[in-house]
């Protein structure tokens, strides 16, 4: 990678204690670098650890061990106070969406504004162009519940973009939706690349997700980065974990579970 990355994981360690349980590590000494302005996606089965790294780029999930550098600060050096500011510069989205079903959709996207104290009607006019750009203005006035699942999901993409970060983080963002549906959602979040230059990082678990968008994903497994690759050039997975993924090799013999739920 020849510019200096977005985003920067060193050796980032987490791990959880439960009470009458084992100790789970859920990411085991885990570097990654994130060009910016890229598609990184990040591969792997359930209970990998994509969720835990993704959510440790904004450090909603606060490392033990190892640095996390955004635009070059280190986000485990700050003081809480700066850090959430910080996040504002990272956007996020959801499998279910997590929207407010007591507001309105203009009054959802509105949140992030109003949390940064952005007056009453400059947060409508932010929020209503906002919401213009994925396709919704008629939606404005609507409350969640009448909304399609990949309406919602455009509220959802709406709330993440309307305090301009330059990180969009995804969680499995079209789980929750028909093929049609997601190939909608993938090409609003291409178009959210392409055109505002947002580094996109995408959790899935899907092939299709990681074709249609991705330039370079890490596969998990384990807590651990089992391999990186570029997209868009011919692949050679070596790991048995993406060769499985991507429909080269049966099913590793041991070390995790694939369920067909
Ligand atoms: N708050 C928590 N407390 C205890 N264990 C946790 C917590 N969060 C995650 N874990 C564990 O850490 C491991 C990694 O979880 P994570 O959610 O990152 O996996 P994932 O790859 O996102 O899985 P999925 O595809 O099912 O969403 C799992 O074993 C999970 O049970
Ligand atoms: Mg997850």
């Amino acid at each position: 990678m020849t510019a200096e990355p977005i985003v920067s994981l060193s050796n980032v360690t987490k791990t959880y204690h439960q009470r009458g349980q084992d100790e789970l590590t859920a990411l085991d000494d885990v570097s990654l670098q994130i060009g910016r302005g890229t598609v990184h996606g990040i591969a792997g089965f359930s209970g990998a650890g994509k969720s835990t790294l993704l959510r440790s780029i904004n450090l909603l999930e606060r490392p033990d061990r190892g640095t996390v550098v955004v635009n070059g600060e280190d986000l485990t050096a700050l003081p809480e106070r700066t850090l959430r500011q910080r996040r504002r510069n990272v956007g996020m989205i959801f499998q279910e969406f997590n929207l407010l079903a007591n507001r309105t959709v203009v009054e959802n996207v509105e949140l992030p504004l109003r949390l940064a104290k952005v007056d009453k009607k400059a947060r409508r006019e932010r929020a209503l162009a906002t919401l213009a750009s994925v396709g919704l203005t008629e939606k404005a006035q609507s409350y969640p519940e009448r909304l399609s699942g990949g309406q919602k999901q455009r509220v959802g993409i709406a709330r993440a973009l309307v305090t301009a970060p330059d990180i969009l983080l995804c969680d499995e963002a079209t789980s929750a939706l028909d093929p049609r549906t997601t190939d909608g959602i993938l090409e609003l979040l291409a178009g959210i690349n392409q055109e505002r230059g947002i580094t996109v990082v995408v959790v899935t678990h899907e092939v299709h997700v990681i074709n249609a968008l991705c330039d370079r994903i890490s596969v998990m497994e384990s807590g651990r980065i089992a391999e990186n690759f570029e997209l868009g050039t011919p692949i050679a997975p070596r790991s048995p974990i993406a060769r499985y993924l991507f429909g080269l090799a049966d099913r590793p013999s041991r070390g995790w579970e694939v369920t067909d739920a």
